[in-house]
């Protein structure tokens, strides 16, 4: 996609990667992703933020489309990523800049991803400002919100905000603008990016959030570096879903996620769903053989209650469940009512081991069933109790915050 001026003499130039299915374990389902990078032409013609190495084609033809490379002053590196950083070996290259701005930590990281000799790196803290003629670029360190080197940039004179990975959807779309596409599918992308990526660092996100709205920032467009623009009225409804999102208020919602080899599992999990529901908690089941782990996630952040089934095997968990497990204790989800259940041959470790983990993720865990070779009627019964048990606390978990 060509170049976009998004702001007078604020130009997106960054890339659409169609193509793009996973970052480090997170699906993208079929939406792909950009990488967004933004030219400031003034007095010192500024690019903020770079793309991944692929892309830098794209990305460089793109900023030449609005000025010759020669031209550019200043470089900011928001966030080392590769995604944000893989083109920015090429981009000193081509332009020789007076200054590359980062964070402190961000120094530190360029130094120890790329050949930096020579590179006029120059850090910069909270608060701090650099001048780039009628236009002040104003920094803000934003540490781990995702990495430890992150921060934003403000541009006060134009009410923008570019604020790094923040507010992202890993969406691929010609559009660039929030307001240009279809708004459920949006805040779908973006719910599930915050579930998948910005999840484990929710307190941070709250200080962030904070910190914005003491300092009074006077905002009309964020430009994350995926995805979206949000501007207009949408920026106060994703500055406000952010909030919702790091509180992380339990919901009335449950999934049931599992893994069987005989279909006994299978059948316990259709079992506690059914509880679930006749005590009134909305359900999704998901076997881990039909759905990918970022789903299940998904599910998993939007859901107050958690239902994780497995059959023992090889005296554990079945691997399938155990990944999911793994893959949910890093993005350390809070405030879930859970419970586990399953099936065994002869020993069944599988039920504590997975209640086990449930409760090092500071779950409210309500003691699971399970039951050898093949579900009674008796034991089926059982599950759809669970269901019942794990809606009843979770709707008293939910009067409790209120
Ligand atoms: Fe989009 Fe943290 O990189």
């Amino acid at each position: 996609m060509n170049a976009v001026e998004i702001k007078k003499d604020i130009h997106w130039i960054g890339a659409v990667d169609w193509d793009r299915r996973n970052f480090h374990g997170y699906s993208l389902s079929p939406k792909g992703t950009t990488y967004n990078a933004f030219l400031i032409k003034d007095q010192k013609n500024t690019i903020v933020d770079t793309v991944a190495a692929e892309c830098a084609g794209q990305f460089l033809c793109n900023a030449s489309q609005v000025t010759d490379l020669s031209n550019i002053a200043y470089i900011v590196v928001n966030h080392v990523e590769p995604d944000h950083s893989g083109a920015l070996p090429r981009l000193v290259a081509a332009c020789k800049p007076e200054k590359i701005i980062c964070s402190v930590m961000g120094e530190k990281a360029l130094k120890e991803y790329y050949d930096t000799e020579g590179w006029p790196l120059h850090a910069v803290k909270s608060g701090d400002s650099i001048s780039i003629g009628s236009r002040t670029l104003h920094f803000l360190e934003t540490r781990m919100l995702h990495w430890p080197d992150s921060m934003m940039t403000y541009v006060a004179e134009d009410k923008l905000l570019i604020s790094s990975d923040a507010f992202g959807q890993n969406y691929a779309t010609a559009e660039r603008f929030a307001d240009q596409v279809d708004q459920a599918e949006l805040f779908k992308e973006a719910a599930r990016y915050y579930a998948n990526i910005v999840l484990p660092f929710s307190s941070v996100t709250l200080k962030i959030l904070d910190a914005v709205k003491s300092m009074k920032l006077d905002i009309d467009m964020i430009a994350p570096d995926h995805g979206l623009i949000w501007r207009g009225g949408l920026v106060s409804r994703i500055l406000s879903d952010y909030r919702q999102y790091a509180i992380q208020k339990p919901a009335n919602k449950a999934v049931v996620f599992f893994d069987t080899m005989w279909r006994s599992t299978e059948q316990m999990a259709h079992a506690v769903a059914e509880g679930l529901f006749q005590a009134g908690t909305p359900v999704a089941v998901m076997s881990l053989k039909s759905n990918h782990h970022s789903d299940v996630m998904e599910e998993v952040f939007h859901s107050g209650a958690v239902l994780a089934g497995s059959a023992t095997h090889n005296n554990g968990v079945l691997p399938s469940v155990a990944a999911m497990i793994a893959y949910m204790k890093g993005l350390k989800p809070q405030n879930k009512v859970a419970a586990a259940f399953g099936s065994y041959g002869w020993s069944g470790e599988a039920l504590k081991d997975v209640s086990d983990a449930l409760a090092a993720m500071h779950c409210q865990v309500i003691e699971g069933v399970r039951a050898r070779n093949k579900p009674t009627h008796d034991q089926l019964k059982a599950c759809v109790e669970l269901g019942r048990t794990v809606s009843l606390a979770l709707q008293d978990k939910i009067a409790a915050w209120s």
